[in-house]
């Protein structure tokens, strides 16, 4: 298990980075509740974990039913969708973030997704299974009482994912046609089964000094 916590002044960005517009739908804005649960770890944990389970569903229902092309529509409407509807019913923010993305707002990650990044292709080629593989940080949220608690979780590249994400001649035409249309900076290519290709963050705001 990679564990890594650590406290220092940040703001509230990761909150406003999050509000940004998906390519193909609108977010509307999520209000990050104080948190008032148990163990915000193991829930944030767990949004992602039921986010990556219900997404590689719908995904591989719609590869089979259609392929590729079919199911270009489970990521650029449903994983959006998720990752909204998630937010909302946990008072989070969910999404994917890559250092190649495809998605030139909702895929761009920040700071601490970029160092989360970093730390899960280190962890893969010591050999880290991405089951075993997190990030985790809590820290303080601008100037008030607040924490901001950070997770994040390695999204590692499947033999179905070529389709969409490797090299071009795994892309058929009409999958690359629409990818071109839909994504002109597209930088999601060239990837291989195994490799990392992007994470799963999810932010939080839980208080720990009312004074
Ligand atoms: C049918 C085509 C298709 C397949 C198959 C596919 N993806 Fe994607 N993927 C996309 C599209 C389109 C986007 C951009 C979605 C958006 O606009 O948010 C995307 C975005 C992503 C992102 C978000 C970061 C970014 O680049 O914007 C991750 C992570 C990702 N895919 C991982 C995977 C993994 C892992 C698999 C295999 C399990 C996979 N994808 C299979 C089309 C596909």
């Amino acid at each position: 298990m990679h564990i890594m916590l650590s406290q220092k002044n940040t703001f509230i960005q990761t909150a406003l980075q999050a509000l940004c517009l998906s390519a193909a739908l609108l977010q509307a804005p999520v209000a990050l509740a104080d948190y008032k649960g148990e163990n915000p770890m193991q829930e944030s944990r767990e949004s992602a974990a039921a986010m990556l389970k219900e997404l590689g569903g719908k995904l591989q229902a719609a590869l089979k039913d259609g392929g590729p092309v079919n199911a270009l529509g489970v990521c650029t409407i449903e994983a959006p969708a998720i990752a909204q509807r998630i937010s909302e019913e946990e008072k989070i923010t969910i999404r994917r973030v890559s250092s190649k993305p495809r998605n030139p707002t909702m895929g761009v990650p920040n700071d601490w997704q970029t160092k989360a990044l970093q730390l899960f292709e280190e962890a893969l080629a010591r050999g880290d299974k991405p089951a075993d593989i997190e990030f985790v940080e809590a820290v303080k949220a601008g100037s008030g009482s607040r924490m901001e608690l950070r997770f994040a979780k390695p999204i590692v590249m499947q033999p179905q994912c070529t389709a969409c994400h490797g090299n071009p001649e795994q892309i058929s035409p009409e999958v690359k046609a629409k990818l071109n249309e839909l994504y002109p900076n597209d930088k999601a290519v060239g990837y291989k089964p195994g490799e990392l290709r992007g994470a799963l963050v999810v932010s939080r705001f839980i208080g720990y000094n009312n004074n």
